[in-house]
């Protein structure tokens, strides 16, 4: 066989293994689905000799048959086109289910990777491989077994028809396969070739418009409109060529195919000439073998086309299978669970660099947050704040050194139960389109409407949620209102009440609110901080003052401890960093 029918061989059987176990609960449909083909292509036999029958008794000089003959015929393209029906809802329907089975693992898979793989991909090539590429997988999950079993069952059907009618021409008729297998020889690795080409540059070009589209404000503030159309009409234009290289191929193959088949026929009806002339061969009979063999064109051509289908469809496999295969940086495979009883931190000789980079940002850092302490964590933007949180979080693995929490180093405890114990309110908050109420509720779907309200009223968040007709029930991010940078802490705030764990780390989660809200929000925080360990992280000196202590980053990756005014006193980054604040401010 040729190299790219055994390199498809190859691929199928290295991605099967990803693909085909999300089937396996369809298995009982999937046995219904072949024995409707078999039903369906016995119907179509039966269909094409009574068709040919008809005719014979048409042009014999007695009719008396043709009333029988029609009404069987009838009767068995009712049957035909009832399993027909059968067939394709069947098909629809276990393919639906199957896409969703894929893309929620798909989805799950990624939120297990989520810092690495925003990395590692755009999210508009994300947002391409979930839906387009996954529905593509139907194709040879699905779509290639069944049609080549119903394409095998018609060649043999059909031959076997042809054979029987007669088999000097049925052996004219086939010796002018190969023209076909030629081809799609010469076709199909031309077009697995442009598309692959093309899905890459689409994936670009998605890329591309997802990045645009995230950032609007900042095209227009910057004036480069021009430039980003430009640059958006050159990436449109290299999947462009790609897309028409390969649907050229697509028409190349069926105008060629439809003179193949046109030329076999015309053969077959020229030799079939001498069969009616010596009376072996009625013309109904003859009518009968030329349908046979013009539906035959549908098995050699569908056959024919699998490989150059599935070219493209292998190439969406690997895109969603390069997902799969991202390994997350951590592994949850502890099952031991975290219990906080007291809240205290030690971080232990820690060493961290981000994978993809060599700039340390920790290292060999060691510091103990005791419990019930509220430390202000502070140091020069990109000194690693919130990588500690990341850290304490455990997003990523650090390469030296460790976090413990109350005596139990992070690592050995499930991630779960960690993620239970700590709250973070992030520098970037996390919303979902969905109602107020709905987003407070990801925090603790099971906190009261009273415990919600008064979540709200300690972040200062009331005010404004009151202020809307729907109050909680307002419908915040797409299709609905737009919050402000502040409202948005204010209610990542409140998450943050809400979810009530016995470590709490905010990160700048103040730093968008007026002095009168933060005012508000410090005494807030105040019995929010009660019994609770807590991380400060902020720029804003005025914000940290009521912490116990303050732990400064410096650059190299290093952290000081101590009082304000120790650190003041002792240390030049730290004195010179407040005192540039308190000038500005
Ligand atoms: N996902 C990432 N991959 C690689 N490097 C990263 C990543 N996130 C942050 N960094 C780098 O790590 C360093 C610390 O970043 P981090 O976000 O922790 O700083 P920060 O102290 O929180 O700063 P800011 O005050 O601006 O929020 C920076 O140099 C940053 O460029
Ligand atoms: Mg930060």
């Amino acid at each position: 066989m040729h190299a790219s029918l055994w390199q498809l061989f190859k691929w199928l059987k290295s991605v099967s293994p990803f693909f085909l176990p999300y089937i396996k609960a369809d298995k009982v449909y999937i046995l219904l689905m072949c024995a409707f083909l078999l039903v369906i292509t016995v119907a179509n036999t039966v269909m094409i000799w009574l068709l040919g029958s008809a005719v014979s008794i048409l042009t014999a000089t007695d009719y008396s048959q043709l009333n029988t003959t029609l009404l069987i015929l009838a009767v068995v393209v009712l049957l035909n086109q009832s399993f027909q029906f059968a067939y394709f809802h069947t098909f629809n329907a276990v393919s639906l289910r199957y896409i969703g089975r894929v893309r929620t693992h798909l989805l799950s898979h990624v939120m297990t990777l989520s810092h690495p793989v925003t990395g590692l991909y755009e999210r508009g090539d994300l947002i391409a491989r979930l839906s387009n590429d996954i529905d593509r997988l139907i194709t040879f999950v699905l779509d290639v077994p069944l049609n080549l079993l119903s394409h095998l069952l018609v060649l043999v059907f059909y031959i076997a028809m042809l054979f029987w009618i007669d088999w000097q021409l049925a052996l004219i008729a086939l010796l002018l396969a190969p023209l076909f297998y030629l081809l799609q020889h010469f076709l199909a690795p031309r077009k697995g070739r442009a598309a692959n080409k093309f899905f890459n540059y689409n994936g670009d070009l998605l890329g591309f418009e997802a990045q645009t589209l995230g950032n609007l404000r900042g095209i227009s503030s910057f004036n480069v409109e021009q430039e980003i159309q430009s640059r958006h009409a050159a990436a449109f234009d290299k999947a462009r060529c790609w897309g028409l290289k390969m649907r050229k191929i697509d028409v190349l193959y069926n105008s060629v195919f439809a003179l193949l088949i046109y030329l076999v026929g015309i053969i077959v009806v020229y030799s079939g000439l001498d069969g009616i002339q010596s009376g072996r061969l009625s013309v109904g009979v003859l009518v009968s073998f030329i349908v046979y063999l013009g539906y035959l064109s549908v098995p050699v051509r569908g056959i024919a086309q699998i490989p150059i289908q599935l070219q493209g469809d292998v190439g969406a496999a690997e895109r969603v299978m390069a997902v799969m295969n991202s390994k997350p940086n951590v592994v949850d495979v502890a099952s031991d669970e975290l219990h906080v009883t007291q809240g205290e931190i030690v971080i232990r000789d820690l060493s961290f660099t981000y994978p993809n980079t060599d700039k340390p940002v920790f290292n060999r850092a060691s510091e103990t947050i005791r419990a019930g302490e509220t430390v202000a964590l502070v140091g020069a933007s990109g000194s690693g704040k919130s990588t500690l949180a990341a850290l304490i979080m455990r997003f990523y693995e650090p390469q030296h050194g460790s976090i413990e929490v109350d005596g139990v180093n992070i690592a050995s405890v499930s991630l779960a139960s960690l993620r239970r114990n700590v709250s973070v309110v992030w520098q970037e908050p996390f919303f979902v389109s969905d109602t107020i109420i709905g987003n407070l509720r990801l925090a603790n779907p099971h906190a009261s409407k009273a415990q919600i309200i008064a979540a709200c009223k300690d972040s200062v968040a009331w005010e404004f949620i009151e202020s809307f007709a729907s109050g909680l029930e307002t419908r915040i991010g797409a299709h609905g209102v737009n919050l402000s940078v502040g409202q948005y802490q204010r209610l990542s705030i409140a998450q943050a009440f809400l979810r009530d764990a016995p470590i709490l780390i905010l990160d700048e989660a103040s730093s968008a609110l007026d002095s009168e809200s933060e005012q508000v929000l410090v005494s807030a925080l105040q019995k929010l901080r009660a019994n609770r360990t807590t991380l400060i992280i902020a720029h804003r000196y005025s914000s940290i003052r009521s912490a116990d202590r303050v732990m400064y980053l410096t650059n190299d990756g290093v952290m000081l401890s101590g009082k304000h005014e120790q650190l003041y006193n002792y240390h030049e980054g730290y004195k010179r960093a407040v005192q540039w604040q308190t000038t500005v401010s």
